[in-house]
């Protein structure tokens, strides 16, 4: 069972630090209606069309997450957060994280799908080149999604499959979330997002001298 056929691309602004501002473009590729949400100073919504696009425009120092959503489209269904709340814990979505102006005027973006997934995603940077190191200005991309183990589906009241929870955030513990000193840490979730999707952080590890993404 494959998750989802087409994608969410969002494409971000990175490095114009000599604007005011920055603009993030939420552009939705999948052939059903994508409600993108975007969490900062609390959750803003945007339904979007297939093909559609919506510009928001944030501060130079600007932090959060954004993700998007199928069945979200009104408050009624927004009221249900397993449904269409920020991303966690029992509702996973692939997030796309920016942290704009955070250490040297440079900003910052990733892929994570740590928690877990539900849609394909991109994040591209306009108005700046790729550097020469592939972090650099790169677009981590997670179009070709795996597919969610029977164990961490997570379906809605209709029986579909809304996301995939990753095994730490499904079962929680040193173990599966690679806890200070576990050798061995992690599950099988890891591994499979690393395979499909290598430009995405997998998983969060903990050890005695650094924290690090990975
Ligand atoms: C909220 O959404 C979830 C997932 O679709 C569903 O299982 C649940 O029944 C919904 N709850 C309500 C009160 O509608």
């Amino acid at each position: 069972m494959r998750l989802f056929l087409t994608a969410l691309v969002l494409l971000g602004l990175c490095l114009n630090v000599t604007v005011a501002s920055k603009k993030l473009a939420f552009h939705n590729k999948c052939k059903q209606t994508v409600t993108a949400g975007l969490l900062g100073n609390g959750v803003q919504y945007y339904n979007l069309q297939h093909d559609q696009s919506h510009t928001v425009v944030l501060s130079n120092t600007w932090a959060g997450r954004a993700w998007g959503r199928y069945k979200c489209y009104n408050n009624k269904q927004r009221s249900n957060a397993t449904q269409c709340g920020a991303p966690g814990t029992p509702n996973p979505a692939s997030l796309a994280e920016f942290a704009f102006g955070a250490y040297a005027g440079l900003d910052f973006y990733d892929l994570s799908m740590v928690d877990g997934y539900n849609l394909p995603i991109k994040i591209s940077p306009i108005g700046a080149k790729q550097g020469s190191n592939k972090y650099d200005c790169g677009s981590p991309t997670c179009s070709n999604l795996p597919q969610c183990p029977s164990t961490l589906t997570v379906k809605g009241s209709d029986g579909k499959l809304l996301g995939c929870q990753s095994d730490c955030s499904k079962y929680g513990g040193d173990k599966f979330c690679c806890g200070a000193g576990v050798k061995n840490c992690g599950g099988p979730y890891a591994p499979m997002i690393k395979k499909k999707c290598p430009s995405a952080y997998s998983k969060w590890k903990i050890s005695s001298i650094e924290q690090s993404w990975s």
